[in-house]
């Protein structure tokens, strides 16, 4: 098999999520990396793409020149992470779909609704593929939870309750740590802090695990340490089309939980339960009956959970393997094989508007507001 030719931009040395979109990619020996743009700092950037065995001629100091360079190639890349800080995802994801190449997109996928609508348009319209790193719903009991809602195991869902919510952002005495200061500056990080970072991923989890979308929601909003212009901790209630009620606590300062990741589903005949720092087991409860934990690799899965487990039952697979999973359902969705559980521009637009209604809602004192992105009102 050929295999698939991957650049990155972003993802530097020393980036949080660069090795783990490099451990991804790179797992199942579907794809080879071959370009890269990886820093900020051009000849940091270079240098770093050649000790990871890029070529000189497509270890690129920018992503204009990767653009430029990979754009006249014949054997050009089939597929480009964007793994920036946030404000420059939309230029760099919008040049690179209009020049027909396949992208993935760090979340949130842009800094505004508008130009979310505008990314939906034209990957609809280049026919590309733009996924969004929404990598904690490819993991293999994240599935197994969404296939038990849609075969009706848990039968209509009531309520979903979904927490992400962390501590390290909450010694005040390190609020100046420019690493830690621009997730609150507007300038930097736009309309919202905590909620954009983190609550948009329990969100889209919600609408994964539920297969439903947001329509409206209310927020409060709190920048507990008072120096923060945006909020560093929220609280959302939602509504969901099928009327499922939803709950969602994110925050930065819950000092003492660690990634704090996790989602409960409430169905008329069955709970269930999953939490990224146990990724492996689903909690299930039938009505009535005992509480049973399922675990990745066992016998009876679904096929989507069976299909993205790795390796034997009772090993871990972590947070790399979800990553992984993501570029798994990338290889098969640019080789024509559609996904339905990979994560896409609407995903992308759809954490776009509930992030803007939010810091709407929470500015009014919480009101209820339509969450959906105008575009599919
Ligand atoms: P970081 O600050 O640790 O690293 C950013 C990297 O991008 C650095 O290597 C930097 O030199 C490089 N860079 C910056 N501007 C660039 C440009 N114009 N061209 C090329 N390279 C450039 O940031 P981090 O935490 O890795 O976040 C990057 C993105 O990934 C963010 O959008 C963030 O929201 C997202 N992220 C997603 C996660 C997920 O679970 N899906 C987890 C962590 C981050």
């Amino acid at each position: 098999m050929t295999k698939l030719k991957w650049g990155m931009i972003g993802g530097g040395e020393g980036s949080q999520i660069g090795p783990a979109h490099r451990l991804g990619a790179l797992a199942d020996g579907r794809f080879e990396m071959v370009a890269g743009a990886l820093d900020h700092r051009p000849e940091v950037g270079r240098d770093y793409a050649q000790r990871l065995g890029i070529a000189a001629d497509r270890a690129y100091g920018d992503w204009q020149d990767m653009l430029a360079g990979e754009k006249t190639r014949e054997d050009r890349i089939d597929l480009v992470t964007v793994a920036t800080p946030n404000a420059t995802h939309f230029e760099i994801t919008k040049a690179f779909l209009e020049a027909g190449f396949n992208v993935l997109c760090e979340k949130p996928m842009t800094m505004t609704v508008e130009e979310g609508e505008e990314i939906v348009k034209v990957a609809e319209k280049t026919g590309k593929i733009c996924a969004v790193n929404y990598c904690y719903s490819a993991y293999p009991m994240v599935r197994q939870a969404r296939a038990m809602v849609r075969a009706g195991e848990i039968g209509k869902v009531r309520l979903v309750v979904t927490n992400f919510a962390h501590g390290h952002h909450g010694d005040a005495t390190d609020a100046d740590n420019p690493r830690v200061r621009w997730r609150y500056d507007p300038a930097m990080a736009g309309v919202s802090g905590q909620f954009a970072d983190c609550g948009i991923h329990a969100l889209h989890m919600a609408s994964f695990i539920c297969d439903d979308e947001v329509e409206k929601l209310s927020a409060d909003f709190a920048s507990t340490i008072a120096s923060r212009e945006l909020e560093d901790d929220a609280m959302l209630n939602f509504r969901m089309s099928g009327g499922t009620v939803g709950r969602l606590w994110t925050s930065s300062v819950a000092i003492g939980r660690q990634h704090g990741f996790d989602i409960q589903v409430f169905g008329e005949t069955g709970g269930l339960r999953w939490a990224s720092e146990q990724p492996n087991q689903l909690i299930y409860t039938p009505v009535g009956g005992r509480t049973q934990v399922i675990e990745k690799g066992e016998g009876g899965l679904y096929e989507d959970a069976q299909r993205l487990s790795r390796v034997a039952i009772a090993h871990p697979e972590g947070f790399p393997l979800a990553v992984a999973n993501i570029y798994c359902d990338l290889a098969d969705a640019i080789a024509g094989e559609v996904r339905d559980g990979l994560p896409g521009a609407a995903d992308g637009l759809r954490s776009m508007a509930a992030v803007e209604t939010a810091v709407a809602s929470a500015k009014a004192d919480g009101s209820w507001m339509d969450a959906r992105p105008p575009m599919f009102r």
